[in-house]
C-alpha cells in the first residue's frame, strides 16, 4: 500500500523520537512491502527560527495533502520570551485547529513489563490499568478569547474564555460513547459542573447522548475527585471523556500510573481528512540532545496511524507487540529504568524494536 505521512519533528526531543518513529515506519515497509513517502515538515520552535513562523502555510498546507501526520513534540524555553502568536505551542493548536482534530484519543495500559515502574502499589495494579482519555482537542480554554490589560484600577489583569457548544460536546460525546461500545461498555465523563456553566451544559448534552448507548455504563465525575481516584483506583475506568484542559491534565497523571509518559501515543481526529499522531508528553528540552529520551510513545503513535488511518491492523499490532517484547527483556531507557534492568539509548530502543519486527513479521 502507499501512503503519503507528513511528518513533523519539531523541538527538544522531537527529532530524536521520530526519527524511531520513521525508522520502526521503515521496518514495517520492507517487511510487508508498503511503500511509505515522508514529508518532512517545520512547525514548532525551529520552523519560527527558520521562517519567522511557528506554522508555516506551507507545513500546513502539505498536511492537508497528506494521508496522515506524525508529530514529535515542540515548545522550549528558548522561545518563551515570544508572543503568543509565535510560540511553538500555536503551531500545534492551529494544526490541530486547521485540520478539525476535535477528538484525542489517549490510551493508557500498563504493560506487565512495567509494572515495577509504576509508581502505584501492586494491590491496585492487579486490579488492572486499561483505559483511555478522550479528549477535546479544538474547543474550551485553550481557543477561547484571551487577554491581557489594565482595569479600572490601574492593575494588570488576564483573562480567557471557556466556550463550549452543543454541538462540540455532542460530536466528543458519540466518540467516547461509540469507542466504549468497542471496549468495556464504561463512560465515565468528567466536568467540574457543581462550579462552571459550561460544565453543567457538557453534562447536560452527555445526559442527551447516552441514552442512545444503553449498553453503556455511564458517569459523571468530578474532575479534582477523578484526578483522585485515578490515584485510588484507575481499574474503574475505561473510557474518560472530558474537555480540553482536564483532559490535558489527567491524561499527563493518568500516563505517570504505566510507569512513564514516555509511553503514551495518541491519535488526534475530525470528521474528515488526516489524523495527527503524536506522543502526549512535551519536548522536555532538559534532555534533548542526549540520545536518551523513551521513543516508545512516538512509536506506539505511529502503530496508531498503521491501525485507524490506514486499516493496517497485523502491521500496528506487531509493532505493539515488538515494543512488549523488548521491554520484556528487560530494556529501559532511562524514564522506565529500575534496578535489573538494562539501560538503553534512544536509538538503542528503536533498533532492538526493529530487530523485534523482523522477527515477528516473518512468523
Ligand atoms: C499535549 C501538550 C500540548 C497541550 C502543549 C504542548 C500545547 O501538553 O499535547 O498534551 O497542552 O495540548
Ligand atoms: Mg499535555
Amino acid at each position: 500500500m502507499n501512503k503519503k505521512i507528513a511528518v513533523i519533528s519539531g523541538d527538544g526531543i522531537g527529532p530524536e523520537i521520530v526519527t524511531e518513529a520513521v525508522k520502526v515506519l521503515t521496518r514495517i515497509e520492507e517487511a510487508f512491502g508498503h511503500h511509505f513517502e515522508y514529508d518532512f515538515l517545520l512547525a514548532g520552535g525551529s520552523a519560527f527560527d527558520q521562517t519567522g513562523l511557528p506554522l508555516p502555510s506551507e507545513t500546513l498546507q502539505h498536511c492537508k495533502e497528506a494521508d496522515s501526520v506524525l508529530l514529535g513534540a515542540v515548545g522550549g524555553p528558548k522561545w518563551d520570551g515570544l508572543e503568543k502568536h509565535l510560540r511553538p505551542e500555536r503551531a500545534l493548536l492551529d494544526l490541530r485547529s486547521a485540520l478539525g482534530l476535535y477528538a484525542n484519543i489517549r490510551p493508557v495500559k500498563l504493560m506487565s513489563a512495567l509494572r515495577s515502574a509504576s509508581p502505584l502499589k501492586s494491590a491496585i495494579l492487579e486490579k488492572g490499568l486499561d483505559l483511555v482519555v478522550v479528549r477535546e482537542l479544538i474547543g474550551g480554554l485553550y481557543f477561547g478569547e484571551r487577554k491581557t490589560y489594565v482595569n479600572s484600577k490601574g492593575e494588570t489583569e488576564a483573562q480567557d474564555l471557556l466556550v463550549y457548544s452543543e454541538s462540540e460536546i455532542r460530536r466528543i460525546a458519540e466518540t467516547a460513547f461509540r469507542l466504549a461500545m468497542q471496549r468495556r461498555k464504561i463512560v465515565t465523563s468528567v466536568d467540574k459542573a457543581n462550579v462552571l456553566d459550561s460544565s453543567r451544559l457538557w453534562r447536560r448534552i452527555m445526559h442527551q447522548v447516552k441514552e442512545k448507548y444503553p449498553e453503556v455504563k455511564y458517569n459523571d465525575m468530578l474532575v479534582d475527585n477523578c484526578a483522585m481516584q485515578l490515584i485510588h483506583d484507575p481499574s474503574q475506568f475505561d473510557v474518560i471523556v472530558t474537555e480540553n484542559l482536564f483532559g490535558d491534565i489527567l491524561s499527563d497523571e493518568a500516563s505517570m500510573l504505566t510507569g512513564s509518559i514516555g509511553m503514551i501515543p495518541s491519535m488526534s481526529t475530525g470528521s474528515e481528512g488526516p489524523g495527527l499522531y503524536e506522543p502526549i508528553h512535551g519536548s522536555a528540552p532538559d534532555i534533548a540532545g542526549q540520545n536518551i529520551a523513551n521513543p516508545v510513545a512516538t512509536i506506539l503513535s505511529a502503530a496508531m496511524m498503521l491501525r485507524f488511518a490506514f486499516d493496517m491492523p497485523r502491521e500496528s499490532q506487531i509493532i505493539e507487540t515488538a515494543v512488549e517484547k523488548v521491554l520484556g527483556k528487560g530494556y529501559a531507557t532511562a524514564d522506565i529504568h529500575i534496578e535489573g534492568k538494562t539501560q538503553v539509548s534512544c536509538s538503542h530502543m528503536g533498533d532492538l524494536i526493529c530487530e523485534e519486527i523482523t522477527v515477528l513479521a516473518k512468523a
